[in-house]
C-alpha cells in the first residue's frame, strides 16, 4: 500500500512571470524577496501591473533565521494583512514566507511550535504564490520551511500540511543570471533531494518514477550548464528536473545526506547544495545490494550499472569543483564519525533504509574518510 499527495498547482514557462498578477487575481499581496537590484527591478515589473503590495520585505538573506524572522514579522504587523504572499526568490525567500504565513502576526507563535510543538491552533495558513529563481530546493512544492536558529546552533523544520504553495510559478529566464557557484550548488542540492526520495522509508512508486527523472537530467544537464549559463534550454531542463526532485522528496521528505549537511552547514557555513551533496557518493555505495524499489530506481538511474555508481557520482562532483572528502568541508577525521553518529540519529537520518556500519564502510572504500 502507498499514497503520493501533493496539491501544487504549477505553471512553467518561459516568460511566463509576465502572468503572475493574474494569479495574484487583484488580491491583497505582500512581496518578499532579496535585497539585490536584480530582484529590486523584479518587483517594478511586478507592480507596474499588479499594483503596489500591501508589505514589501526585500531584505532576506540566505538560511532564514530566527532573528531576522521575528524583526521582519514585527514590520509585517504595522502593515494591512495581505491575502495572499509572493516570494520572489529561491529556497531561503520561500521558506521565509511559509513562516509568514504560519506567523499569525507573530513570530513567538512559530518559535513555539518549533520548539515544543504545540500552539497549532495559533497558526495561520494565508496562501503563498512561489516564484522560485534557483533552480533547487523544490520548496515551491513542499509544505515544509527550513528554519535555522544560529544562535542555538539548531535546524528546525517548520512542516504543516497547510502550507503547500497554491500555486508554483517557474520561469526558467529568472534563474539565468544565477552565478556558476550557485548553480552548480543548488543543482546538485536537486540531485540530493531527488536520490535521498529513493533510500528512504517513505518511498513509492510515484516519488520514484519523479526522482529517477530528475536524477538522470540533472546529471546530464548540469555539467552543461555550469559552462553554459545563459543557455534558456539548459535553464528550463535544470527547471524541471528540480521541479521533478521536489515533487519526489515533497512526499519522503530527506535522508541521510541532508541530515549530514545540517552541522556542516552550521559549523562550518558550507552552502546547503554543497553540504548535502558531497557525500552522495558514499550514501550510493553504501545501499548496493539493498534491493527493493530504491535499488531498482538506482539501477534506473545508472543504466544498470550500480557498482561504477558511485565513482560516477564522484566525478561529477570534482568536475563541478567539489570535493568528496569531509575534511576539505571542514569535517576533520576525528569529527567524521561522531558527526555520523548524530546524522543517523537524526530526524531525518531515520528516513534512510541503510545502516551505519556500511555507510562507514562504503566511507573507507571511497577514501572519502578513514575508519
Ligand atoms: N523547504 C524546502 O523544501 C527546502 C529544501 C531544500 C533547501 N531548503 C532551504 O533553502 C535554502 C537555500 O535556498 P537556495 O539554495 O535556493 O538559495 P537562497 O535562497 O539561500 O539564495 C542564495 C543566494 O542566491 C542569490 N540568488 C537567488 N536567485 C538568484 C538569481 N536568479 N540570480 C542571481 N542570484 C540569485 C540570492 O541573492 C542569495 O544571496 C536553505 O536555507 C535550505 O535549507 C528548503
Ligand atoms: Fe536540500
Amino acid at each position: 500500500m502507498w499514497h503520493y499527495y501533493n496539491p501544487v498547482r504549477v505553471e512553467f514557462g518561459v516568460g511566463i512571470f509576465d502572468d503572475l498578477d493574474k494569479l495574484i487575481n487583484n488580491r491583497r499581496y505582500g512581496l518578499v524577496t532579496y535585497p539585490e537590484p536584480f530582484f529590486a527591478s523584479l518587483c517594478d515589473q511586478l507592480q507596474s501591473r499588479a499594483g503596489a503590495p500591501v508589505v514589501l520585505i526585500n531584505d532576506v538573506q540566505a538560511n532564514p533565521d530566527y532573528r531576522l524572522l521575528a524583526q521582519q514579522i514585527d514590520r509585517i504587523a504595522e502593515d494591512e494583512a495581505p491575502d495572499v504572499w509572493v516570494s520572489l526568490g529561491g529556497g531561503s525567500v520561500i521558506d521565509t514566507v511559509k513562516v509568514f504565513a504560519a506567523a499569525n502576526g507573530d513570530f513567538d507563535n512559530v518559535r513555539k511550535y518549533l520548539e515544543t510543538g504545540s500552539g497549532a491552533n495559533q497558526l495561520s495558513a494565508t496562501p503563498i504564490i512561489a516564484v522560485p529563481t534557483t533552480a533547487g530546493t523544490g520548496s515551491e512544492v513542499t509544505c515544509w520551511a527550513t528554519v535555522w536558529d544560529e544562535v542555538s546552533g539548531i535546524k528546525y523544520s517548520l512542516a504543516r500540511q497547510n502550507l503547500y504553495p497554491e500555486v508554483a510559478l517557474i520561469d526558467p529566464i529568472l534563474m539565468c543570471g544565477k552565478p556558476q557557484a550557485l548553480t552548480i550548488s543548488t543543482g546538485l542540492d536537486a540531485l540530493s533531494h531527488a536520490l535521498e526520495s529513493l533510500w528512504n522509508v517513505n518511498a513509492n512508486p510515484v516519488s520514484a518514477a519523479h526522482a529517477i527523472s530528475a536524477a538522470r537530467e540533472v546529471m546530464d544537464v548540469l555539467p552543461r550548464l555550469a559552462n553554459d549559463l545563459q543557455n534558456v534550454e539548459l535553464r528550463s531542463a535544470m527547471a524541471q528536473a528540480s521541479l521533478n526532485a521536489g515533487l519526489a522528496f515533497s512526499n519522503t521528505k530527506t535522508a541521510i545526506a541532508h541530515s549530514l549537511s545540517y552541522p556542516i552547514t552550521l559549523k562550518y557555513n558550507v552552502q546547503h547544495g554543497i553540504a548535502c551533496s558531497f557525500s552522495l557518493p558514499i550514501v550510493i555505495e553504501s545501499v548496493i545490494g539493498i534491493g527493493g524499489l530504491c535499488e531498482a530506481s538506482l539501477n534506473a538511474i545508472f543504466d544498470g550499472d550500480l557498482p561504477t555508481a558511485a565513482k560516477k557520482v564522484s566525478h561529477l562532483l570534482h568536475s563541478l569543483g567539489v570535493s568528496t572528502s569531509p575534511a576539505d568541508h571542514g569535517v576533520e577525521n576525528a569529527a567524521w564519525e561522531a558527526l555520523v553518529e548524530g546524522a543517523f540519529d537524526g530526524e531525518r537520518g531515520r528516513n534512510f533504509i541503510g545502516n551505519k556500519d556500511n555507510f562507514l564502510k562504503a566511507a573507507e572504500a571511497l577514501g572519502a574518510a578513514a575508519a
